[in-house]
Protein backbone atom coordinates (compact mmCIF):
# COMPACT_ATOMS: atom_id res chain seq x y z
CA UNK A 1 0.00 0.00 0.00
CA UNK A 2 1.27 3.38 -0.77
CA UNK A 3 0.80 6.50 1.28
CA UNK A 4 -0.88 9.26 0.76
CA UNK A 5 1.96 11.39 -0.11
CA UNK A 6 3.18 8.93 -2.93
CA UNK A 7 -0.47 8.52 -4.18
CA UNK A 8 -0.47 12.30 -4.57
CA UNK A 9 2.40 12.32 -6.06
CA UNK A 10 1.82 10.09 -8.60
CA UNK A 11 -1.38 11.72 -9.19
CA UNK A 12 0.59 15.16 -10.04
CA UNK A 13 2.94 13.12 -11.87
CA UNK A 14 0.14 11.73 -14.19
CA UNK A 15 -1.03 15.57 -14.75
CA UNK A 16 1.76 17.45 -15.25
CA UNK A 17 1.28 21.27 -16.36
CA UNK A 18 3.70 23.82 -17.60
CA UNK A 19 4.36 27.47 -15.68
CA UNK A 20 1.89 29.79 -15.25
CA UNK A 21 -0.50 27.20 -16.08
CA UNK A 22 -0.91 25.25 -13.03
CA UNK A 23 -5.02 25.13 -12.85
CA UNK A 24 -5.65 21.28 -12.50
CA UNK A 25 -2.46 21.22 -9.77
CA UNK A 26 -3.37 24.26 -7.88
CA UNK A 27 -7.24 22.75 -7.58
CA UNK A 28 -6.14 19.37 -6.49
CA UNK A 29 -4.20 21.15 -3.95
CA UNK A 30 -6.64 23.65 -2.44
CA UNK A 31 -9.23 20.66 -2.67
CA UNK A 32 -6.61 18.71 -0.69
CA UNK A 33 -5.54 21.04 2.17
CA UNK A 34 -9.51 21.48 2.66
CA UNK A 35 -9.92 17.99 3.61
CA UNK A 36 -7.90 18.74 6.49
CA UNK A 37 -9.93 21.32 8.11
CA UNK A 38 -8.22 23.86 10.47
CA UNK A 39 -6.74 25.98 7.38
CA UNK A 40 -7.25 29.42 5.90
CA UNK A 41 -6.68 28.71 2.21
CA UNK A 42 -5.51 31.47 -0.36
CA UNK A 43 -5.26 32.04 -3.87
CA UNK A 44 -3.22 34.87 -4.60
CA UNK A 45 -2.47 34.34 -8.15
CA UNK A 46 -4.89 31.98 -10.77
CA UNK A 47 -2.79 29.28 -10.21
CA UNK A 48 -1.16 29.24 -6.60
CA UNK A 49 -2.29 28.00 -3.64
CA UNK A 50 -1.59 29.62 -0.04
CA UNK A 51 -2.24 28.27 3.45
CA UNK A 52 -2.13 29.95 6.54
CA UNK A 53 -2.32 27.66 9.84
CA UNK A 54 -2.73 29.63 12.89
CA UNK A 55 -1.37 28.07 16.05
CA UNK A 56 -3.26 28.44 19.55
CA UNK A 57 -1.12 30.84 20.83
CA UNK A 58 0.68 33.57 19.43
CA UNK A 59 4.58 32.99 17.96
CA UNK A 60 6.62 33.33 15.06
CA UNK A 61 5.52 32.70 11.30
CA UNK A 62 7.18 30.42 9.04
CA UNK A 63 6.75 29.83 5.44
CA UNK A 64 7.27 26.45 3.94
CA UNK A 65 7.32 26.63 0.13
CA UNK A 66 6.91 23.92 -2.64
CA UNK A 67 6.80 24.61 -6.57
CA UNK A 68 3.70 22.92 -8.37
CA UNK A 69 5.16 23.33 -12.52
CA UNK A 70 6.30 20.65 -14.94
CA UNK A 71 8.35 21.12 -17.56
CA UNK A 72 8.10 20.74 -21.41
CA UNK A 73 10.16 17.24 -22.13
CA UNK A 74 8.54 14.17 -23.46
CA UNK A 75 8.36 11.51 -20.72
CA UNK A 76 10.62 8.32 -20.96
CA UNK A 77 10.85 7.18 -17.63
CA UNK A 78 9.20 4.22 -18.38
CA UNK A 79 6.85 4.23 -14.61
CA UNK A 80 3.41 2.89 -14.53
CA UNK A 81 3.00 6.22 -13.34
CA UNK A 82 4.11 8.08 -16.25
CA UNK A 83 2.84 11.43 -17.89
CA UNK A 84 -0.54 11.30 -19.29
CA UNK A 85 0.61 14.72 -21.34
CA UNK A 86 2.49 14.53 -24.78
CA UNK A 87 5.27 16.61 -24.49
CA UNK A 88 4.98 17.37 -20.11
CA UNK A 89 6.68 16.03 -17.33
CA UNK A 90 7.48 16.64 -13.97
CA UNK A 91 11.07 15.97 -14.85
CA UNK A 92 12.65 18.04 -11.48
CA UNK A 93 10.80 16.40 -8.84
CA UNK A 94 7.97 19.31 -8.28
CA UNK A 95 5.50 16.41 -8.06
CA UNK A 96 7.08 15.43 -4.91
CA UNK A 97 7.96 18.73 -3.30
CA UNK A 98 3.95 19.52 -3.72
CA UNK A 99 2.99 15.82 -2.30
CA UNK A 100 5.45 16.27 0.20
CA UNK A 101 4.16 19.89 1.64
CA UNK A 102 0.06 18.42 1.65
CA UNK A 103 1.60 15.51 3.79
CA UNK A 104 3.34 18.68 6.20
CA UNK A 105 0.12 20.68 6.18
CA UNK A 106 -1.94 17.59 7.41
CA UNK A 107 -0.02 16.67 9.91
CA UNK A 108 0.83 20.48 11.38
CA UNK A 109 -2.79 20.81 11.00
CA UNK A 110 -3.60 18.15 13.55
CA UNK A 111 -1.02 20.03 16.11
CA UNK A 112 -2.88 23.13 15.72
CA UNK A 113 -3.63 23.13 19.21
CA UNK A 114 -0.24 22.51 20.31
CA UNK A 115 1.40 25.69 18.14
CA UNK A 116 2.56 29.13 18.82
CA UNK A 117 2.54 31.25 16.08
CA UNK A 118 1.92 30.47 12.00
CA UNK A 119 2.73 28.28 9.44
CA UNK A 120 2.27 29.50 6.17
CA UNK A 121 1.80 27.05 3.56
CA UNK A 122 3.24 28.16 -0.13
CA UNK A 123 2.48 26.25 -3.19
CA UNK A 124 4.30 28.17 -5.85
CA UNK A 125 3.61 28.24 -9.58
CA UNK A 126 6.12 28.91 -12.17
CA UNK A 127 9.63 27.94 -11.16
CA UNK A 128 10.82 26.80 -13.75
CA UNK A 129 10.19 30.12 -16.26
CA UNK A 130 12.09 33.18 -15.12
CA UNK A 131 10.75 35.94 -14.03
CA UNK A 132 9.15 33.22 -11.89
CA UNK A 133 6.01 32.94 -9.62
CA UNK A 134 7.99 33.85 -6.17
CA UNK A 135 8.05 37.08 -7.35
CA UNK A 136 4.12 37.41 -8.37
CA UNK A 137 3.63 35.75 -4.78
CA UNK A 138 5.73 38.26 -3.05
CA UNK A 139 3.97 40.58 -5.05
CA UNK A 140 0.72 39.82 -3.89
CA UNK A 141 1.73 39.90 -0.37
CA UNK A 142 1.54 36.22 -0.08
CA UNK A 143 4.44 35.81 2.51
CA UNK A 144 4.29 39.54 3.99
CA UNK A 145 5.00 38.90 7.85
CA UNK A 146 6.58 36.12 7.84
CA UNK A 147 10.30 35.45 10.01
CA UNK A 148 11.62 32.82 7.59
CA UNK A 149 11.09 30.57 4.98
CA UNK A 150 12.20 27.21 4.13
CA UNK A 151 12.01 25.19 1.42
CA UNK A 152 13.59 22.07 -0.28
CA UNK A 153 14.35 20.05 -3.57
CA UNK A 154 14.22 16.40 -4.25
CA UNK A 155 17.70 15.71 -5.93
CA UNK A 156 18.07 12.20 -7.93
CA UNK A 157 21.55 12.17 -7.94
CA UNK A 158 21.81 12.59 -3.68
CA UNK A 159 21.85 9.15 -1.80
CA UNK A 160 18.56 8.05 -0.61
CA UNK A 161 18.70 8.75 3.24
CA UNK A 162 20.95 11.99 2.76
CA UNK A 163 20.00 15.86 3.35
CA UNK A 164 22.28 18.34 1.75
CA UNK A 165 22.38 21.64 3.35
CA UNK A 166 25.05 24.50 3.89
CA UNK A 167 25.04 28.05 5.17
CA UNK A 168 25.71 30.86 2.72
CA UNK A 169 25.34 30.29 -1.24
CA UNK A 170 23.75 27.70 -2.08
CA UNK A 171 22.36 28.14 -5.58
CA UNK A 172 23.63 30.49 -8.33
CA UNK A 173 22.71 33.59 -10.03
CA UNK A 174 21.74 32.32 -13.32
CA UNK A 175 21.12 35.31 -16.12
CA UNK A 176 21.61 35.00 -19.90
CA UNK A 177 23.04 37.54 -22.38
CA UNK A 178 22.87 37.90 -26.18
CA UNK A 179 24.98 40.36 -28.28
CA UNK A 180 24.74 40.96 -31.76
CA UNK A 181 28.24 42.45 -33.58
CA UNK A 182 27.25 44.23 -36.63
CA UNK A 183 29.82 44.45 -39.40
CA UNK A 184 29.32 45.22 -43.09
CA UNK A 185 28.60 41.94 -45.21
CA UNK A 186 29.81 41.56 -48.61
CA UNK A 187 31.34 39.44 -51.05
CA UNK A 188 34.13 36.91 -49.04
CA UNK A 189 36.70 37.44 -52.36
CA UNK A 190 37.18 40.58 -51.17
CA UNK A 191 37.09 40.92 -47.41
CA UNK A 192 38.87 43.86 -47.49
CA UNK A 193 35.77 45.81 -48.62
CA UNK A 194 33.90 44.78 -45.67
CA UNK A 195 33.84 44.48 -42.25
CA UNK A 196 33.94 41.13 -41.45
CA UNK A 197 31.44 40.37 -37.70
CA UNK A 198 32.49 36.91 -38.04
CA UNK A 199 36.23 37.26 -37.48
CA UNK A 200 35.04 39.83 -34.45
CA UNK A 201 32.61 37.41 -33.02
CA UNK A 202 35.23 34.91 -32.87
CA UNK A 203 37.97 37.40 -31.05
CA UNK A 204 34.74 37.77 -28.66
CA UNK A 205 34.22 34.45 -27.42
CA UNK A 206 38.09 34.00 -27.07
CA UNK A 207 38.69 37.43 -24.91
CA UNK A 208 35.17 36.09 -23.01
CA UNK A 209 37.61 33.22 -21.83
CA UNK A 210 39.40 36.27 -19.72
CA UNK A 211 36.60 37.39 -17.74
CA UNK A 212 37.14 34.37 -15.75
CA UNK A 213 40.66 33.68 -15.72
CA UNK A 214 41.90 37.15 -15.71
CA UNK A 215 38.72 39.73 -13.99
CA UNK A 216 37.74 37.32 -11.34
CA UNK A 217 39.39 36.56 -8.30
CA UNK A 218 40.51 32.62 -8.52
CA UNK A 219 38.43 32.06 -5.48
CA UNK A 220 34.73 33.31 -6.66
CA UNK A 221 33.05 31.33 -8.92
CA UNK A 222 31.84 32.63 -12.16
CA UNK A 223 30.56 31.02 -15.29
CA UNK A 224 30.47 32.73 -18.38
CA UNK A 225 29.37 30.50 -21.39
CA UNK A 226 28.69 31.37 -25.01
CA UNK A 227 26.49 28.70 -25.43
CA UNK A 228 24.87 29.83 -29.19
CA UNK A 229 26.08 31.43 -32.37
CA UNK A 230 23.82 32.52 -35.17
CA UNK A 231 25.20 34.40 -38.20
CA UNK A 232 25.75 33.43 -41.90
CA UNK A 233 24.10 32.31 -45.18
CA UNK A 234 26.11 31.24 -47.88
CA UNK A 235 30.12 29.74 -47.82
CA UNK A 236 30.73 33.08 -50.36
CA UNK A 237 29.02 35.57 -48.43
CA UNK A 238 30.45 37.59 -44.85
CA UNK A 239 27.50 38.25 -43.14
CA UNK A 240 26.28 41.37 -42.07
CA UNK A 241 25.67 40.35 -38.58
CA UNK A 242 26.50 37.74 -35.90
CA UNK A 243 24.57 36.90 -32.43
CA UNK A 244 26.12 35.16 -30.01
CA UNK A 245 24.04 34.57 -26.63
CA UNK A 246 24.57 32.50 -23.24
CA UNK A 247 24.81 32.40 -19.45
CA UNK A 248 26.67 33.73 -16.32
CA UNK A 249 26.27 32.20 -13.83
CA UNK A 250 27.78 34.03 -10.18
CA UNK A 251 26.97 33.73 -6.55
CA UNK A 252 28.05 37.21 -5.35
CA UNK A 253 26.40 40.46 -7.13
CA UNK A 254 29.41 42.48 -6.57
CA UNK A 255 31.00 39.54 -8.98
CA UNK A 256 28.26 39.71 -11.24
CA UNK A 257 28.61 43.46 -11.62
CA UNK A 258 31.89 43.00 -11.99
CA UNK A 259 31.60 40.27 -15.18
CA UNK A 260 28.87 42.27 -16.85
CA UNK A 261 31.33 45.31 -16.53
CA UNK A 262 34.44 43.54 -18.24
CA UNK A 263 32.06 41.91 -20.74
CA UNK A 264 30.96 45.33 -21.45
CA UNK A 265 34.55 46.51 -22.35
CA UNK A 266 35.31 43.38 -23.87
CA UNK A 267 32.09 43.73 -26.67
CA UNK A 268 33.25 47.51 -26.70
CA UNK A 269 37.32 46.90 -27.50
CA UNK A 270 36.46 44.43 -30.02
CA UNK A 271 33.98 46.21 -32.19
CA UNK A 272 36.36 49.29 -32.22
CA UNK A 273 39.39 47.17 -33.09
CA UNK A 274 37.68 46.10 -35.84
CA UNK A 275 35.56 48.55 -36.96
CA UNK A 276 32.40 46.97 -36.26
CA UNK A 277 29.42 47.96 -33.89
CA UNK A 278 27.30 46.30 -31.88
CA UNK A 279 24.36 45.58 -29.26
CA UNK A 280 24.55 43.65 -25.95
CA UNK A 281 21.54 42.55 -23.88
CA UNK A 282 21.92 41.64 -20.60
CA UNK A 283 18.96 39.58 -18.62
CA UNK A 284 19.07 39.20 -15.20
CA UNK A 285 17.75 36.23 -13.55
CA UNK A 286 17.30 34.57 -10.82
CA UNK A 287 19.76 35.86 -7.63
CA UNK A 288 21.38 33.37 -5.91
CA UNK A 289 19.93 31.58 -2.65
CA UNK A 290 21.67 32.52 0.40
CA UNK A 291 20.91 30.50 3.36
CA UNK A 292 20.83 31.53 6.99
CA UNK A 293 22.86 29.95 8.68
CA UNK A 294 21.00 29.69 12.12
CA UNK A 295 18.43 28.51 9.81
CA UNK A 296 20.58 25.48 8.08
CA UNK A 297 21.19 24.79 11.90
CA UNK A 298 17.93 23.82 12.41
CA UNK A 299 17.68 22.04 9.56
CA UNK A 300 20.98 20.01 10.50
CA UNK A 301 19.55 19.70 14.07
CA UNK A 302 16.61 17.87 13.22
CA UNK A 303 17.94 15.78 10.27
CA UNK A 304 20.78 14.34 12.37
CA UNK A 305 24.61 14.14 11.51
CA UNK A 306 23.88 10.57 10.22
CA UNK A 307 21.79 12.01 7.46
CA UNK A 308 23.50 15.63 6.68
CA UNK A 309 26.25 16.18 3.73
CA UNK A 310 27.75 19.83 3.75
CA UNK A 311 27.20 20.43 0.02
CA UNK A 312 29.28 22.04 -2.38
CA UNK A 313 26.90 25.46 -3.89
CA UNK A 314 25.02 24.36 -7.01
CA UNK A 315 25.38 26.49 -10.43
CA UNK A 316 21.42 25.83 -10.95
CA UNK A 317 19.41 29.21 -9.96
CA UNK A 318 16.34 28.45 -8.16
CA UNK A 319 13.49 31.80 -7.34
CA UNK A 320 13.52 30.39 -3.45
CA UNK A 321 16.01 33.45 -3.94
CA UNK A 322 13.29 35.86 -4.33
CA UNK A 323 11.24 35.03 -0.62
CA UNK A 324 15.09 35.59 0.89
CA UNK A 325 13.96 39.67 0.02
CA UNK A 326 11.68 39.41 2.34
CA UNK A 327 12.93 37.06 5.64
CA UNK A 328 15.87 34.54 5.91
CA UNK A 329 15.28 31.14 4.69
CA UNK A 330 17.24 27.98 4.15
CA UNK A 331 16.84 25.84 1.18
CA UNK A 332 18.27 22.05 1.38
CA UNK A 333 18.28 18.81 -0.64
CA UNK A 334 16.77 15.32 -0.11
CA UNK A 335 18.45 12.80 -1.56
CA UNK A 336 15.61 10.70 -3.81
CA UNK A 337 18.20 8.33 -5.96
CA UNK A 338 22.73 7.88 -6.48
CA UNK A 339 25.17 9.19 -8.45
CA UNK A 340 24.42 6.54 -11.53
CA UNK A 341 20.40 8.33 -11.39
CA UNK A 342 19.55 10.13 -14.24
CA UNK A 343 19.35 13.48 -13.52
CA UNK A 344 16.97 16.48 -13.50
CA UNK A 345 14.75 17.77 -16.20
CA UNK A 346 16.08 14.50 -18.61
CA UNK A 347 13.03 12.69 -20.01
CA UNK A 348 13.84 9.38 -18.09
CA UNK A 349 14.30 11.53 -14.77
CA UNK A 350 13.07 8.98 -11.57
CA UNK A 351 13.04 9.59 -7.79
CA UNK A 352 13.28 6.83 -4.99
CA UNK A 353 9.60 8.10 -3.64
CA UNK A 354 11.13 6.83 -0.12
CA UNK A 355 12.72 10.02 0.03
CA UNK A 356 8.87 11.58 0.18
CA UNK A 357 8.94 10.29 3.81
CA UNK A 358 12.37 11.83 4.81
CA UNK A 359 11.66 15.06 3.40
CA UNK A 360 7.70 15.49 5.19
CA UNK A 361 10.13 14.29 8.64
CA UNK A 362 12.57 17.21 7.97
CA UNK A 363 9.97 19.94 6.57
CA UNK A 364 7.88 18.96 9.90
CA UNK A 365 10.15 18.80 12.33
CA UNK A 366 12.18 22.02 10.92
CA UNK A 367 8.59 24.03 11.53
CA UNK A 368 8.16 22.76 14.99
CA UNK A 369 11.52 23.38 15.88
CA UNK A 370 11.74 26.84 14.80
CA UNK A 371 8.27 27.44 16.12
CA UNK A 372 9.21 26.31 19.60
NI1 LIG B 1 13.34 22.18 -9.65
Amino acid sequence: MVSDAVAWRRHLHRHPELSFREHETARFVRETLASFGGLEIQTPTATSVVARLRGARPGRALALRADLDALPIHEASGEEFASEREGVMHACGHDGHTAMLLAVARLLAARRRDLAGEVRFVFQHAEEQPPGGASELVAAGAVDGVDAVIGCHLLSTLELGRIAVRDGCCTAGADTFAVTIQGRGGHAAFPHETVDPVLASAVAITSLQQVVSRNSPPLDSVVVSVTRVFGGTADNVIPNEVELRGTVRTFNPDVRDRTIAAMRRIFDGVSAAHGASHEFQYTKGYDPVINDPALAAIIREVAGPERIIEMDPLMAGDDFCTYLQIAPGCFFFVGAGDSSAFPHHHPEFRIDERALSIGIETLTASALRFLA
